[in-house]
């Protein structure tokens, strides 16, 4: 197995690390595509991000992971809810001079995103949380290696982490239960993966992924990292 694990004293460190390696990347290789993702495990990467100086991304792609989907009928989202090009427009997105390519322009045509993010050869670098259902991106429990970039129903647990148990009951038809999500085969085939994890209540998530002597299957879409060269696992908890 070739995953890497770093363990940072928190969250804030994680991030800082995060931050890091997204540097390097983009000083080794100044046209680097990036595919960045969304959820609270990388805002502290986010806010590191934003306090480097100097840091040249006019040459870098830059890609989103996954987007929500409007519900049937939805002409936008219900108040609270943020598509993902927004939050990254937030976090990141609007501060950097980068080419950027927002999925949510093309939700009904995945596998032409998923053509863009392959183009020269794959994405030179993924970043990725992980839900507590082992989902990687929204590659939910039952996604093959193979997966291609596609429209998927969320599972009832990211639907409940997402949006919370109360909202989801009382709005549960305005939310949005599907999204497109970038497949599991074209971030395998990133140059190099870089997954974040942080809270105590990953750890037992983590260790069924890349637990030693537990094969990879459908049933942890995250468990397919361990088919992949070149994996970091950056956490705030020992593995
Ligand atoms: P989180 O989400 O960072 O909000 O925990 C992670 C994920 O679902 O990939």
């Amino acid at each position: 197995m070739s995953v890497q694990f770093i363990n940072t004293i928190d969250r804030n460190a994680v991030g800082l690390r995060a931050a890091w390696m997204v540097q390097a990347q983009l000083n080794s290789k100044p046209d680097s595509s990036i595919v960045f993702p969304t959820g609270n495990t990388p805002l502290p990467m986010y806010e590191a991000l934003g306090r480097i100086r100097n840091l040249d991304w006019s040459r870098s792609r830059l890609f989103q992971l996954d987007e929500y989907c409007q519900p049937e009928g939805m002409d936008a989202f219900p108040p609270g809810v943020e598509t993902f090009a927004g939050f990254l427009d937030r976090v990141l997105w609007s501060r950097v001079d980068a080419q950027k390519f927002y999925l949510k322009d093309m939700l009904d045509d995945p596998m032409q995103y998923e053509g863009l993010v392959r183009a020269n050869r794959g994405p030179d670098l993924t970043i990725l949380g992980i839900g507590m259902n082992g989902h990687i991106a929204f590659n939910e429990p039952g996604s093959p290696s193979d997966s291609p970039t596609r429209r998927v129903d969320l599972a009832e647990e990211t639907l409940v982490h997402n949006f919370g148990e109360e909202r989801l009951n009382r709005d549960r038809a305005v939310l949005p239960r599907q999204a497109v999500t970038l497949g599991l085969s074209a971030i395998l085939a990133s140059r190099r993966i870089l997954l974040l994890a942080t809270g105590s209540r990953k750890r037992g998530i983590i260790r069924k992924a890349f637990g030693q002597h537990i094969a990879p299957s459908v049933a942890c879409p995250a468990s397919w990292l361990k088919m992949h060269p070149y994996v970091t696992v950056l956490t705030d908890f020992s593995v």
